[in-house]
């Protein structure tokens, strides 16, 4: 049996040599060790730590296997907001940027740094004293969501730095490689499971996973491209950062570091091709001012840096044939033409449909059915239609015109004068209340998972529902005999629509789909009333004098609420139990709320730094001198004049461990 100390040394080592393979492995990519020998270091890791517990750390390697799965994610605000970038297609956009930052910095010349920009899902990593601590998603930006579980099982995203700042802040993109992404998938067609439409999306699916063990079965990686803040060391340009990040065990990009401007806009033309040739997928390079100092000199507007620009690369475009148009209904009536395409790969993904927009759109490029079309994909964006190519024309292909009559209501479709779109306008249209119910559930409103197109038209079909309302009295023995259900996944999705309940104020206003109140709205509202009571009753004064709701979302708010049908359905809502409250969740974030802190001496945990950034996360404010409106004063070793202060006026002193012990709740 081996004592405490004996078995902490071989733990050590074993970690120690675990996290070198992983880095030969994930970051240098030439493994050292098989697979067999690197499993049963693991293994030997893994029944060590279980034999002591007490013994396992947060940088281990077995942490990465992936624990418990979490009920949720928590919300985690970040230090500093996630940025977008502005993005430039060719040349001359390139060189207007070029223009905009001399002219903003006052000089001639300025050096920059090229890198390729990774298609996966931004991530921010934090580290204290070189641990790995808390991993974020880009969320909204300001806060994402806590998917530090997830991003540990990332083999080369390092647990422990080689040196130990008391804080560095890391932005980095976390990916699937192209290879693994196909082998995914294929895998998943085998079992019959949905497929991932390309590797951002897979990737960003499995990170968002609550149980990490899902996370821990992909592939993913993280290559990191930033710091935002590092204490402990002095960076003055932005490839020194890189450098820098390199040497701790990181996966970083290499960079270009280029001067010449037209030098740069070559490279960039080069790898629009040369980027089918990285493991990974790019949608196109990053160009940033790399002296730091200039950085902070231009700044940044809301959205994104003045020192950076996205240089995209030109949308993907191929030719196929388009079998057939049809219309679809949306949630607010417009009636939409789609293109059925004979597939074709573009851009990562099989494309089979493409957006025809409306009307004037199809008239004006002269599309027909029949006819070869060229189409267009850029990242995201749907598929468009760019043009027909006349000279394959046979003669038999049919041009189309819009139906008359709205295709699942039958009530006439109009076009109101000045508008493009066609609409059809009666409310109870099947289509238009059953697209209302997708997006009730839908992921950013009361996000029920499980709950997609295929089983909520299948309800409405079926006559279990009429409305979103009516899917909080759905019951067990009526679902269960349902085409693709059974009863577990019956029960799940009971289990989903019963934790919608409490989705909170925001979503729920989104939810209800009111005309140009869109997420950032909802928010508004949500904050602004506080209640779905107090918001059916506000006045238009009150919805005008509200920064950011201007008159015509005010009057379709108005609007909305006068409608005794639409009173009515909230009112189901809320018998249902479905939460009109906004909730003031202060308690865990927030609870040093108020409080006021003065830290004396020095601590051994956390540098002042960073200290002072989880009081002022926590709610509480720190202030440099003690007076009687100090809450508390935190004692490290050799204390100042401050200690004596407190003593003085009675205020509540705390060493570091009742510090600790205050922070960890
Ligand atoms: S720099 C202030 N560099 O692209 C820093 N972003 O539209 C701004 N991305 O979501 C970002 N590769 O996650 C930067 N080498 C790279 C990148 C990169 C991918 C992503 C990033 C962000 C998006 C910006």
């Amino acid at each position: 049996m081996l004592t405490l100390k004996e078995a902490k040394k071989i733990i050590d080592e074993l970690k120690e040599e675990i996290e070198k393979h992983n880095y030969q492995y994930y970051v240098l990519d030439n493994p050292v060790i098989s697979d067999v020998e690197y499993d049963k270091l693991m293994r030997k890791l893994i029944e060590l730590e279980t034999e002591f517990p007490e013994l396992v750390t947060p940088d281990s390697p077995s942490q990465r296997v992936g624990g418990k799965p979490l009920a949720g994610f928590n919300t985690y605000t970040h230090r500093t907001p996630l940025l977008s970038l502005g993005n430039v297609f060719g040349k001359e956009e390139l060189f207007d940027f070029h223009r905009r930052v001399r002219s903003g910095l006052g000089v001639d010349s300025v050096e920059y740094v090229v890198e390729p920009k990774i298609d996966g899902l931004s991530v921010a990593l934090y580290y204290e004293n070189g641990i790995f601590n808390i991993g974020a998603t880009r969320g909204d930006g300001i806060t994402g969501e806590d998917v530090t579980q997830n991003l540990k099982t990332i083999g080369n995203v390092p647990l422990r730095l080689k040196e130990s700042f008391p804080a560095l802040d890391v932005r980095g993109e976390a990916y699937m490689p192209k290879e693994s992404f196909k082998r995914l998938n294929a895998a998943r067609e085998k079992k019959g499971e949905m497929l991932f439409a390309n590797p951002r999306n897979a990737a960003a699916g499995s990170i968002r996973q609550l149980d990490p063990k899902i996370a821990a079965s992909r592939d993913l990686r993280v290559i990191v491209y930033a710091i935002m803040y590092a204490d402990g060391v002095t960076i003055t340009k932005h490839s020194e950062a890189l450098e820098l990040l390199k040497k701790q065990g990181f996966s970083v990009t290499q960079p270009f570091i280029s001067s010449d401007i037209n030098e740069i806009a070559e490279y960039c033309a080069k790898w629009a091709d040369k980027r089918h040739d990285l493991p990974y997928e790019i949608d196109g390079l990053v160009i940033k001012v790399n002296s730091i100092e200039q950085q902070e000199q231009l700044g940044h507007t809301s959205k994104s840096p003045r020192w950076a620009v996205a240089y995209k690369f030109p949308a993907e475009q191929g030719v196929t044939k388009l079998l057939d148009i049809f219309v679809r209904v949306g949630r607010t009536g417009v009636v939409t033409p789609n293109a059925i395409l004979e597939p074709i790969r573009l851009a990562g993904t099989t494309v089979s449909r493409a957006t025809l927009h409306n009307e004037d759109f199809i008239k004006e490029k002269d599309i027909r059915i029949g006819d070869y079309v060229v189409v267009e994909k850029a990242g995201e964006i749907i598929p468009e239609v760019v043009r027909v190519l006349k000279e394959k024309r046979t003669g038999r292909e049919i041009p189309f015109g819009m139906p008359e009559y709205c295709p699942e209501c039958n009530s006439r479709i109009v076009r109101l004068e000045g508008e493009a779109a066609s609409r059809c306008i009666d409310i109870t249209c099947p289509a238009i209340v059953r697209e209302g119910i997708i997006h009730f559930a839908s992921r950013n409103a009361m996000n029920i998972e499980g709950l997609g197109e295929a089983i909520i038209t299948q309800f409405f079909e079926q006559g279990l529902i009429k409305d979103a309302a009516d899917l909080y009295y759905l019951d067990f023995d009526r679902i269960v005999n349902l085409e693709r259900m059974g009863p577990k996944s019956a029960q799940n999705l009971l289990n989903a629509i019963e934790e919608s309940k409490n989705r909170g104020l925001e979503n729920l206003i989104f939810a209800l789909g009111i005309r140009l109140v869109g997420q950032r709205a909802a928010k508004i509202l949500a904050q602004e009333f506080k209640s779905m009571d107090r918001l059916s009753k506000a006045t238009i004064d009150e919805l005008i004098s509200i920064p950011e709701i201007g008159p015509k979302m005010a009057e379709s708010i108005l609007t909305f609420f006068n409608e005794k049908k639409n009173l009515d359905f909230i009112e189901r809502l809320k018998k249902a139990g479905v939460k009109m409250e906004m909730e003031e969740k202060l308690p865990t974030s927030e609870k040093l709320h108020g409080k006021t802190f003065v830290i004396t001496g020095s601590l051994e945990g956390f540098s002042r730094k960073v200290a002072q950034g989880k009081i002022e996360d926590l709610g509480g404010k720190v202030s440099s001198s003690v007076s009687k409106k100090t809450d508390y004063v935190v004692v490290g070793t050799d204390p100042g004049s401050k200690y004596d202060k407190a003593k003085e006026l009675g205020v509540t002193i705390l060493n570091e461990k009742e510090f600790a012990a205050l922070l960890e709740g």
